[in-house]
């Protein structure tokens, strides 16, 4: 039981597993639009994953007592909080949204995972302002990470400012360590006490993937064994990136070119300055 440490060479290669996932999102991007099934999203990606030479984590994936995963990736709409199985009778419609996880493995037997969401059409305020807060609350806890923090300081950055903001952060499922292993070593949980749980240390890998609900944090699971939702069916959203540890702060790993921008707050821009910026 011990977190890996990657080498130089570990870590280019899940430069490229982690910016191949990221180009599988841009790659869906124009397709994530109203009328389009979640089922054509993942006939699409699995094209894709084959074009780029990887292939799927997902698909097939098992976890003990339950049944084999069916997607190329998940497609989780609205109240869906994650693992949301794609289908041909799915049909993404205005004003939803959308999370899409993907995850790549190489030829070498690396895994890329990150996910984004996807606002389908004109979207709610309300549904626009969960997406957006929780995409900064991804990049505050991503903030927080170098040699010498710990996992607690993560999970209390991101717990603070969506509690703060009222919403509620999902428990049950957290980021993970991930490299030649999918999920694996150390559990990243999205809620947590500055100071507490392990140190981190150059050249860890791992995934931060919070899942915030506009109501209540409690979630339930689908009899198809797979898809979890919110409770009281509140829209959830959530994003996913992958990172390295490093000697100064971290690299994060699933970026390409179709990246949302990364926050003003994290490029040490003042508010001032962004305005000017932005001009
Ligand atoms: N990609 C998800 C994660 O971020 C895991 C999906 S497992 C699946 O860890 F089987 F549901 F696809
Ligand atoms: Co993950
Ligand atoms: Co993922």
């Amino acid at each position: 039981m011990s977190i890996k440490i990657h080498d130089a060479a570990d870590v280019a290669a899940m430069r490229t597993a982690c910016r191949l996932a990221s180009e599988v999102l841009d790659y869906l991007t124009p397709f994530m639009k109203p009328g389009v099934t979640t089922g054509e999203i993942d006939r699409l990606s699995a094209k894709y994953m084959e074009k780029q030479g990887t292939r799927s984590a997902t698909i097939g994936y098992q976890l003990p007592g339950y049944p084999p995963y069916p997607g190329y990736l998940c497609t989780s709409v609205n109240h869906v909080v994650c693992h949301g199985i794609p289908s041909n009778d799915k049909v993404m419609k205005k004003g939803d949204i959308v999370n899409v996880d993907v995850t790549v493995i190489t030829k070498e037997g690396w895994h890329g995972d990150t996910s984004r969401m996807f606002e389908i059409g004109p979207c709610s305020t309300a549904a626009k302002r969960l997406c957006a807060l929780t995409y900064d609350a991804m990049w505050l806890g991503i903030d927080q990470v170098k040699p010498g923090a710990h996992l607690g300081d993560i999970g209390h950055a991101i717990q603070t400012y969506a509690e703060g903001h009222g919403l509620s952060v999902v428990r049950e499922f957290c980021g993970h360590g991930v490299g030649k292993v999918f999920h694996d070593e150390p559990q990243v949980l999205h809620y947590g006490k500055p100071g507490t749980g392990v140190e981190l240390k150059t050249g860890m890998i791992f995934t931060i993937e919070p899942m915030l609900n506009a109501g209540r944090r409690e979630v339930s699971e689908l009899p198809d064994g797979w898809t979890i939702v919110t409770k009281d069916h509140s829209l959830s959203a959530q994003w996913e990136h992958s990172l390295v540890v490093t000697e100064t702060g971290y690299e994060v790993l699933t970026l390409s070119a179709g990246s949302p921008a990364t926050p003003d707050f994290v490029r040490g821009v003042k508010k001032s300055e962004a305005a000017t910026q932005s001009a």
